[in-house]
């Protein structure tokens, strides 16, 4: 058993950077295919063993909630239809987990929507996973991350390495190599210039934090955007106890992104057995 039993999920904020998809639906709810982004975050947090999950909503993000949610009327349609399959695959996704949602008043950033989940946490540490960010591994990025804090009992940044002249996109760490793939964080530099950057490695969209988080969250003051920036709150916690970077394996895909989220599109699709094939040959005829 892990030391870490909840998950939170932040999907409470504008995607300004996806407009005019995100004004009447979240973000999280994108589809990579036919499964909603934010369903694979909560399968994430799932398969590595955490089953009380508390999602950060607004009052934008209905239909986050109701996409977790039984919906009789239409498991009664699919039974009658005999579409047993589809039936099975509702049942099962609102048979996930224990889901809880919290709405954060207004989008005052990651910082300021964490501070919702304080109550629900407790004193406990907790996983976090940015609802916007889908990893792609063999083990789930959160469990990687458990493992390693049920070892070193103190927070962990899930760190994803990134191309050394892209670095200007990303929160990029300083750190001390410690072991394999394991820093003690010196510093968060939010998009530093390929010059001045300090590493190659970026936040990565999956935490697991010690509830020392809320006090520093408390004592953040708004920075960029005017927003509680959580990088901040960890900057101030780490002049109390030591945070560490993990160099999680796997591949990072922020939904968020236009551009990320075409690709990743492209490749999920290109990897399912039942139209893979066809999207293959649909894209050769085009790249031609
Ligand atoms: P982002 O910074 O990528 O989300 O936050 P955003 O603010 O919605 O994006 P842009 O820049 O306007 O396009 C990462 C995750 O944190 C959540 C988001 O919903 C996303 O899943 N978030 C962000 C909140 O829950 N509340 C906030 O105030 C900000």
């Amino acid at each position: 058993m892990s030391l870490v039993r909840k998950a939170v999920i932040p999907a409470a904020g504008f995607g300004t950077r996806f407009l005019p998809a995100t004004k009447s639906q979240p973000k999280e709810m994108l589809p990579i295919v036919d499964r909603p982004t934010i369903q694979f975050v909560v399968e994430e947090a799932i398969a590595s063993g955490l089953h009380d999950i508390l999602i950060i909503t607004s009052s934008e993000k209905r239909s986050i909630e109701d996409h977790f949610d039984k919906n009789a009327e239409l498991e009664r349609r699919l039974a009658k239809d005999g579409k047993d399959a589809e039936l099975a695959a509702l049942r099962r996704l609102s048979d996930l987990a224990n889901i809880h949602y919290i709405r954060q008043k207004e989008p005052l950033g990651l910082g300021d929507a964490l501070r919702y989940a304080r109550q629900h946490v407790e004193d406990e540490p907790f996983a976090l996973l940015l609802g916007d960010t889908i990893v792609q591994s063999h083990e789930p990025c959160t469990r990687q991350l458990m493992r390693v804090f049920d070892f070193q009992g103190r927070s962990i940044i899930g760190l994803e390495k990134v191309p050394h002249d892209k670095v200007d996109r990303y929160g990029i760490i300083s750190g001390k190599l410690i072991n394999g793939r394991l820093y003690l964080l010196d510093d968060l530099i939010e998009k530093p210039t390929p010059a001045k950057a300090p590493s190659d490695l970026a936040i990565g969209g999956r935490y697991i934090l010690t509830p020392r988080i809320f006090e520093s969250i408390e004592k953040t003051t708004p920075g960029k955007n005017g927003e509680i920036q959580l990088t901040d709150a960890i900057r101030l916690m780490k002049n109390k106890e030591p945070v560490y970077g993990y160099h999680f394996e796997g591949v990072r895909h922020d939904i968020g992104n236009r551009l990320d989220y075409v690709c990743t599109f492209i490749e999920f699709a290109l990897a399912r057995e039942d139209i893979g094939p066809a999207v293959r040959e649909h894209l050769k005829s085009l790249l031609k």
